[in-house]
């Protein structure tokens, strides 16, 4: 279950640890967490400095330190270039977005420590920021590279035209765009950016395939239309539940998107690595895809 990112090796799902500090996990639950999705052959992991207010990394980072060999058997991607306004930068008046090569190389240096990790294998830019300057942004990458603490690098939630425009200034190809994909939300879809992945033979990273959990929990028509039909096609394909179903509809996509599972739940992500024996036909995705736009294609 691996997939090759212009350099990288990773697994074909992530796991993300977004949602780690809502896990109510110790560190030896954590350490133990970690294992169990490496062995089934998850080895890729989704990170951010911001995320849990800045505690995620660190939360991690102690399960890591339980057990250094497993640090070997991993490939960590985390993301830069949020500041959040929290109690832990009381300076700060606005949130908003620092692309500066300062401020990279400051995340990268706690990003490193809170892991306590000497390397981290893929850092994204984690929002198109619009003072960005994209020569900046390459002589820090450079400077990354050369000192040994990033392997790769990527982006986060860019437009075509964004992506295009650091890419140039770029000597390695950046090796994904990371992004939204699931039955509710699938603009990038329609707007080229999977378009332009598939055209450089870029795999994207999935975020949010179960809309954060809403596609079970919104008790909208739409959200309700969405289910029926994921259960129609579920029954059709032989799925144990119909997040195996949204993962093989992501992951239908030529781009091949490397779907990233948010769940806490160890037999949650065993559901998602089951999803990746099942194909869905034509229809059975056009069918989730007409479901979700209340039309049918034109
Ligand atoms: N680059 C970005 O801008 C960005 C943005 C958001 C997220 N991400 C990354 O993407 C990862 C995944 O995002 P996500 O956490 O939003 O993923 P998700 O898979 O869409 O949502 C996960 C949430 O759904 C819940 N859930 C899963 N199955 C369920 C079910 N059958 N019924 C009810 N609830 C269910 C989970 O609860 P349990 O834990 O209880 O299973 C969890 O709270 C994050 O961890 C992060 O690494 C990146």
């Amino acid at each position: 279950m691996q997939a090759s990112l212009n350099g990288p090796e990773l697994s074909e799902l992530i796991q993300g640890y977004w949602r780690v500090s809502e896990w109510s996990l110790s560190p030896q639950e954590r350490l133990t967490f970690l294992k169990q999705h490496v062995d089934l052959g998850i080895t890729t992991v989704d990170h951010a400095d911001i995320y849990g207010d800045y505690s995620c990394e660190q939360l991690f980072g102690e399960a890591l330190r339980l057990d250094r060999s497993i640090r070997n058997r991993i490939e960590i991607v985390t993301k830069c270039n949020i500041k959040l306004l929290s109690e832990k930068h009381p300076g700060r008046k606005v949130k908003h977005y620092d692309s500066s090569a300062d401020h990279i190389r400051h995340s990268v240096d706690n990003s490193l420590s809170r892991l306590g990790v000497e390397h981290i294998d893929i850092l994204l830019l984690h929002r198109p920021d619009m003072l960005m300057d994209a020569d900046e942004v390459a002589s820090v990458f450079t400077e990354l590279e050369k000192a040994g603490k990033v392997k790769h690098f990527g982006v986060s939630n860019f437009t075509p035209y964004q992506f295009d425009l650091l890419q140039s200034r770029l000597s390695s190809p950046l090796v994904t765009n990371q992004v939204e994909i699931n039955p509710v939300n699938f603009s990038v879809a329609e707007d080229g950016t999977l378009d332009q992945l598939q055209q450089y033979r870029v795999h994207p990273m999935a975020w949010s395939c179960l809309a954060g959990g809403e596609i079970f929990t919104r008790s909208d028509t739409q959200a309700e239309r969405i289910r029926v039909t994921l259960d129609g096609i579920k029954e059709e394909v032989g799925a144990a539940s119909i997040d195996q179903v949204i993962y093989a509809w992501v992951r239908r996509f030529p781009s091949k998107p490397l779907a990233i599972v948010g769940s806490g739940s160890i037999e949650r992500v065993k559901s998602a690595i089951e999803s990746l024996k099942l194909n869905l036909s034509r229809e059975q995705w056009y069918k989730i895809w007409t479901t979700a736009k209340g039309c049918e294609v034109p």
